[in-house]
């Protein structure tokens, strides 16, 4: 056997979980997360939140500009027209087993590739349109899953209405408030894009390999499911249940800190790059507490503050995107199963903008591994001697 180190071992040391490491180039998406600056295209989130909607966010990331009154019509027009579902994937959803709504959106954004017609249409025009077509029918898709999973009927998209107005209506069967349309609105401007996250980088590795662009996006739906990531929010709402609003108020806190001493992570805390407030939390907080006033359920609210009180005491670490979205879309009469694939609902936006900016300046992805395997080359055994 070898003695010496094998050749392969030597080497640069990899950052564990990529960190800080730049992979690619991209003009789509500007985070600072030390200042807490997060930037489509050079507009700052802040601005985006209060001004723009969920389709101006889609063409912004798309095209790099936000459109103008004529193209911003063209693309509600586009969304419309995409927007309902093909009669054999709302088939095929009916007779799917019971499964988590995460893992029925998978596999029915991959069944929608098939009646795509223009599947095998590489052109960039063709793939632009696959990427509106996706964003208008994953909304359609998971308000489906929504109605079917609780033993209804889906709804027909209403042709009229914006993007967020319609996934509630097509979830509720009733026409949402100005303020529920704008809280849900808001909630997607904010998850549309976040740079390099897990599941954008696995579209983009997708991508680069030039695969379809419905590959991409599974790819980037069964990356979101993880509960590091996407998967968080549900999870953030499980533990305020567990609780529940009647409890003592102390409740919450004794429920942290066990969680802590047992070494468990407490779902909506930390980022990877936030080392300061997630600027998108600071809306989320905000939307939390008015549609919880409005509601008449404040105590999610108050309970996720004193979460957050206790986190910053004891771990130093601040709410991410996924903390207070949990208790927003709750009081808006969201079921907790939706809250991960609403979240894809948005991030498609994102994920087929780098998808596309990957097929249009496009290098296969395919980086090394730090080897630490049996020295090499090791002597084979024969079968009779094992
Ligand atoms: C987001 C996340 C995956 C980032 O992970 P990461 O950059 O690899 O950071 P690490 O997991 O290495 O955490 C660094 C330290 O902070 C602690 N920490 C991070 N997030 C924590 C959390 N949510 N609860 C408790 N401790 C946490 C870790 O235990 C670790 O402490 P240690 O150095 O004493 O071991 C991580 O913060 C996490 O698991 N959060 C909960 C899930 C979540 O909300 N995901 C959604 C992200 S938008």
């Amino acid at each position: 056997m070898t003695t010496e180190t094998s050749p392969a071992l030597a080497g640069p040391k990899p950052r564990g979980g990529l960190e800080d490491v730049v992979a690619t180039s991209s003009a789509i998406c500007y985070i600072d997360g030390d200042r807490g600056i997060l930037a489509y295209r050079g507009y700052d989130i802040h601005d985006l939140a209060r001004h723009a909607s969920f389709e101006e966010t889609c063409y912004l990331l798309w095209h790099g500009e936000l459109p103008t009154r004529a193209a911003l019509g063209d693309l509600q027009s586009q969304l419309a027209a995409a927007r309902p579902l093909p009669e054999a994937v709302l088939r095929l959803l009916k007779v799917l087993p019971p499964a988590n709504a995460m893992d029925q959106l998978r596999t029915l954004s991959s069944a929608l590739a098939h009646y795509d017609p223009e599947i095998d249409d590489r052109s960039p025009q063709a793939q632009y349109r696959k990427a509106v077509r996706l964003t208008a029918r994953l909304a359609s898709l998971v308000a489906a899953i929504g109605r079917v999973t609780g033993g209804k009927g889906p709804i027909e998209p209403d042709p009229v209405m914006g993007h967020a107005a319609n996934f509630l209506y097509m979830l509720t069967g009733d026409r949402p408030s100005s303020t529920a349309t704008r809280a849900f609105d808001v909630a997607l401007v904010l998850h549309a894009d976040h740079e390099l996250n897990a599941s954008t980088f696995a579209a983009r590795v997708a991508a680069a390999t030039l695969t379809d662009l419905y590959s991409t996006i599974v790819a980037g739906i069964g990356t979101l499911k993880g509960p590091l990531h996407g998967g968080a929010n549900a999870d953030v709402m499980q533990m305020l249940l567990e609780v529940g609003p009647d409890a003592a108020p102390d409740r919450i806190e004794q429920t942290v800190r066990a969680k802590l001493a047992r070494k468990e992570k407490i779902p909506g805390f930390g980022h990877r790059v936030y080392h300061t407030e997630d600027p998108r939390a600071t809306h989320l907080r905000r939307m939390s507490r008015e549609l919880g006033e409005q509601t008449g359920q404040r105590a999610w609210f108050d309970m996720s503050q004193r979460i957050e009180t206790l986190m910053k005491e004891e771990k130093r670490l601040n709410p991410n995107v996924d903390f207070y979205s949990a208790s927003t879309y709750y009081v808006l009469g969201i079921p907790i199963d939706l809250f991960t694939p609403i979240f894809a609902v948005s991030r498609v936006s994102g994920w087929t903008a780098h998808v596309l900016e990957q097929y249009a300046n496009n290098r296969l992805i395919r980086p090394r591994a730090d080897y630490t395997g049996p020295d090499v080359p090791r002597p084979f055994v024969p079968r009779e001697d094992r």
